[in-house]
């Protein structure tokens, strides 16, 4: 029993044949898809900003704001080429692709200074949900050094009440839970400003987090 249910938990080009790409990324396919295109619409995304999707697996969202934003407008990264490549061939009109001209690259170490532009906004989705403290601190931080000075930043959390010992090592299988105090201090360690925004109907109850860029006085 243990060890068929370790089967379904890898990761990587394996994982994602075994399951599929739709339910490697969490199932719920159009309800979550449709559930970031229209929360970021409400936060105020518009066809001119530059949205960066970061995790943006096999573009669960992702085909969404390519259609909805102008050309060049899109850029997704996440750690699996596979997903990215699944994600064009088969979730993405390729009219679509060809007009919107989105740019998705594959990234492990959340290199944001390899994007063409400053987003104005950016996402993480489920994101955080499978990542250590030192791997949020490094997109956190990396993303503050190239976000549109305006720019804001939506990320989405598993919430406790206490600190969890979660797994020590960034598993994209496997869930990592976290406080919201353990959030707001890693967003400030990182210079941003955080708010909770708390639930968004989100189906699995994941909680979501506004970053703004901290100011500093010079
Ligand atoms: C649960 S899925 C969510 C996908 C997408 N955000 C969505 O909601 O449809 C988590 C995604 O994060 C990606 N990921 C995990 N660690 C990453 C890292 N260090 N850098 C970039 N992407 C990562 C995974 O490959 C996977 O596509």
């Amino acid at each position: 029993m243990e060890s068929s249910k370790r089967k379904k938990l890898i990761q990587g080009p394996v994982g994602i044949a075994q399951s599929g790409h739709r339910e490697y990324v969490g199932g719920f396919w159009d309800r979550l898809g449709n559930l970031q295109y229209r929360f970021m619409l409400s936060a105020g995304l518009r066809p001119e900003h530059k949205l960066l999707d970061i995790g943006c697996g096999p573009l669960r969202a992702g085909r969404h704001f390519i259609e909805y934003l102008n050309r060049g407008c899109y850029f997704g990264i996440d750690k699996e080429p596979e997903l990215i490549r699944l994600g064009i061939e088969e979730e993405l009109d390729p009219a679509i692709r060809k007009a919107k001209q989105p740019t998705m690259i594959a990234l492990s170490n959340f290199e944001f200074d390899r994007l063409p532009s400053k987003p104005d906004f950016a996402l993480a989705q489920s994101v955080f949900t499978h990542l250590t403290p030192d791997d949020i601190h490094l997109c956190l931080a990396n993303l503050r050094r190239v976000i549109a000075d305006e720019g804001v930043f939506y990320a989405t959390f598993t919430e406790c009440n206490g600190a969890m010992a979660n797994p020590r090592v960034s598993h994209s299988r496997l869930l990592f839970r976290y406080t919201r105090s353990e959030m707001i201090e890693m967003g400030n360690c990182a210079c941003w400003a955080v708010d909770y925004l708390g639930k968004w109907n989100h189906p699995r109850g994941q909680r979501m987090l506004r970053f703004t860029p901290m100011r500093t006085n010079k």
